[in-house]
């Protein structure tokens, strides 16, 4: 017996970032997010006679293969643990699992892999224990418990999450062309657990879930309108104050670089020659994440051309 499943990525415009509570990962704000659907973790699983469960590369035609470490071997099997007590189950299981972009590309796949995770996990228990398949929203739910932002990644193409609520939103702009600049793959020195429990010594962190509502309620009302430029407007504030708390915590922390920064420039040089552009947004990590509206390939082209020489891009052009 064996069961698959895929989960895609998600990029936040609105970020999620502190926790009220950190054992239940209850975030501090709202966050919004828009669904990679082409940026995606396979998992397959069977059963395993053994004490204990185990995970290994899942091997895929023409996919890299993953490389977990130890400690996010053991994150990956402690949530095989919490789905098993749900259903009350005892026995191991054998996980693997791949994604569908190069692993040490400094790409966020925890999304991915604990969304997968959680599908493939929810499939076996449902059929091993003869118990009803759990709601989708249910199933985010537990996927949240060990990795917040994978909770956006049950729902597209627009998610909200918003304390115990986590939907999808009907909002225009359903297909975009998403660009990932790799600045730089290393391991970061900061990991965006140690993040979010950072960024509320910063005394920026004061008034940060006033500024996320007014920001949600404004890029709601600009994807609303299709007023693009002001959507660009608000994901530009809203990633430079998430990173303005990394830079005023204590101690203080970054990850913006000055390769970060010249993409930044040159994207915002784009929006002032064209008076269109796309939505930038930047996670915990130095990479530069572009999403565009359809008709504007053309800058897509234009700015993968002018920064390939010099960065790593992953882009996705295919809209259907
Ligand atoms: O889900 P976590 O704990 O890896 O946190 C993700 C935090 C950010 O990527 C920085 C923002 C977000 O909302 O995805």
């Amino acid at each position: 017996m064996k069961w698959q499943a895929s989960a895609p990525s998600n990029i936040a415009l609105i970020k999620y970032m502190g926790k009220s509570n950190r054992e239940q990962n209850i975030a501090s704000n709202p966050s919004l997010s828009y669904t990679l659907e082409h940026l995606r973790t396979f998992i397959e699983i069977e059963p395993l006679e053994s004490a204990e469960s185990r995970w290994e590369p899942l091997s895929m035609p023409d996919q890299p293969v993953l490389e977990l470490s130890p400690k996010a071997i053991q994150r990956f099997l402690n949530h095989v643990e919490f789905l098993k007590k749900q259903f009350d189950y005892s026995g191991a299981f054998l996980i693997r699992s791949a994604n569908n972009f190069p692993s040490d590309c400094g790409l966020a796949s925890s999304a991915s892999s604990y969304a997968a995770l959680t599908k493939a996990m929810v499939r076996a228990l449902c059929d091993l224990t003869q118990s009803a398949l759990p709601s989708e929203w249910q199933q985010a739910d537990w996927s949240r418990q060990a990795s917040g932002s994978s909770c956006r990644s049950f729902f597209g193409p627009w998610c909200l999450w918003q304390g115990e609520r986590i939907e999808p939103l009907e909002l225009p702009f359903p297909k975009l062309i998403h660009q990932a600049i790799v600045v730089d793959h290393e391991r970061k020195a900061v990991s965006s657990s140690e993040a979010h429990v950072r960024v509320a010594t910063s005394l920026l962190f004061a008034g940060r879930t006033e500024r996320v509502q007014q920001r949600l309620q404004s890029l709601l009302s600009a994807l609303d309108q299709s007023n693009w430029a002001q959507a660009f407007e608000v994901c530009w504030h809203e990633f430079w104050d998430m990173h303005a708390l990394f830079e005023t915590s204590m101690p203080a922390f970054g990850y913006i670089t000055a390769r970060s920064m010249n993409v930044l420039e040159y994207v915002r040089q784009i929006w002032r020659e064209h008076q269109r552009g796309p939505m930038i947004t930047m996670d915990a990590g130095p990479n530069v994440h572009l999403l565009y509206r359809p008709q504007d390939k053309d800058l897509a082209h234009q700015i993968e051309r002018s920064l390939k020489p010099e960065y790593y891009i992953l882009s996705h052009y295919e809209l259907d």
